[in-house]
């Protein structure tokens, strides 16, 4: 068994390979340029680790976590141009240095390479890991709308806030672990609760995300914090401080989503921190937390076995980057 920080490493060593051609470079060159900027790899880790879970790890497992890691980039890539970000992994963004054609072209090459190491697993498992690998694919490409929707809705609900960040960013952690599973050989029960288990911790760590893009230190998150808040981004701090402002707030609260002044972001977090929104994203992640790892408790597997899952679990949700 591997520890948390012994597959991290071991992956981010296997992915440094070139997965692209020489040629034409400036096609394949941005590709290069954002896989190397760094990331946390923390799905094909997953991936991994939910593999190790039920056996040694196997060479299906590495294909299947390089196309994870792939296709998150991809999406990453696409979701910077969506978002208007100048800066990840704490440098520019790819549509920013090589301009917006080059990083849809970029990003949909990237997928394809993604295919390209699904394609080399075993023929027992393709199927039903592509099927697995679509539907999630499909997931995230409707959650990425339904954000982009909600920055123009003035009546987006917390129900809807949690719908949206399952689709665009949970279920892509739940399959991670879930294909993993498979390819270790679990019943359809332990797969069952290694999804839920993602699903729950997918949902804490995009809270985590939604409170750093607002309150992280821009040096170690590596974005440009307040983003969210300058592209009126429906995250859980604003509903959450919508319903529990005093009217005075509320009513300067939702000015401020009219304006594009310099200030915007600085008054926004003015409201947001005495709303006490802190100790309400801690208790929100907090239930999820608690949800995720009732489904690890119920993978029928010696609770040994589940260590790194655990210390991958408590950094999801401490990170500061
Ligand atoms: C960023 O994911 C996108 C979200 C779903 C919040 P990560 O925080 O895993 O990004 P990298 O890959 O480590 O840069
Ligand atoms: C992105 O959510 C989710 C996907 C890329 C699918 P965010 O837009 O919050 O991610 P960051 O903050 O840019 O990494
Ligand atoms: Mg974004
Ligand atoms: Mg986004
Ligand atoms: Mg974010």
């Amino acid at each position: 068994m591997h520890s948390f920080q012994e597959l991290t490493a071991a992956f981010k060593k296997r992915f440094e390979v070139n997965h692209f051609p020489a040629e034409p470079a400036s096609l394949y060159e941005p590709g290069a340029y954002f896989l190397n900027i760094g990331g946390k790899r923390i799905r094909p880790v997953l991936c991994l680790m939910a593999n190790e879970l039920f056996d040694t790890i196997t060479p299906d497992a590495w294909h299947v976590a390089t196309a994870i890691e792939l296709f998150h980039n991809f999406t990453l890539i696409h979701d910077d141009m969506m978002d208007k970000a100048p800066l990840r992994r704490g440098l520019p963004t790819v549509h920013t240095k090589f301009g917006n054609s080059t990083a849809l072209l970029t990003g949909d090459v990237m997928l394809i390479v993604a295919y390209e190491y699904l394609n080399k697993i075993a023929l027992t498992y393709l199927q039903r890991i592509i099927g697995i690998f679509n539907q999630t694919a499909k997931q995230v490409c409707e959650g990425q709308q339904l954000d982009m929707d909600f920055e123009k809705q003035d009546n987006v609900q917390p129900d809807n806030y949690l719908h949206m960040i399952t689709l665009k960013t949970s279920v892509l952690l739940a399959a991670s672990l879930e294909m993993g599973a498979i390819l270790g050989g679990a019943s359809a029960r332990n797969c069952q609760h290694m999804y839920e288990f993602g699903k729950n911790l997918g949902i804490a760590f995009q809270i985590q995300d939604d409170y750093l893009d607002a309150f992280g230190d821009p040096e170690k998150f590596g974005k440009d914090v307040g983003g969210d808040i300058r592209q009126n981004k429906k995250t859980f701090l604003l509903l959450h401080t919508l319903q529990n402002a005093n009217a005075a707030q509320q009513a300067e609260l939702e000015q401020l989503m009219q304006s594009n002044a310099t200030d915007k972001v600085e008054k926004v977090l003015t409201i947001y921190r005495a709303c006490n929104v802190d100790s309400w994203a801690k208790d929100f992640k907090e239930k999820y937390v608690i949800k995720a790892l009732q489904h690890l408790e119920d993978v029928a597997v010696v609770s040994a076995r589940k260590k790194s899952l655990l210390e991958l679990t408590d950094y999801l949700i401490s990170r500061d980057s």
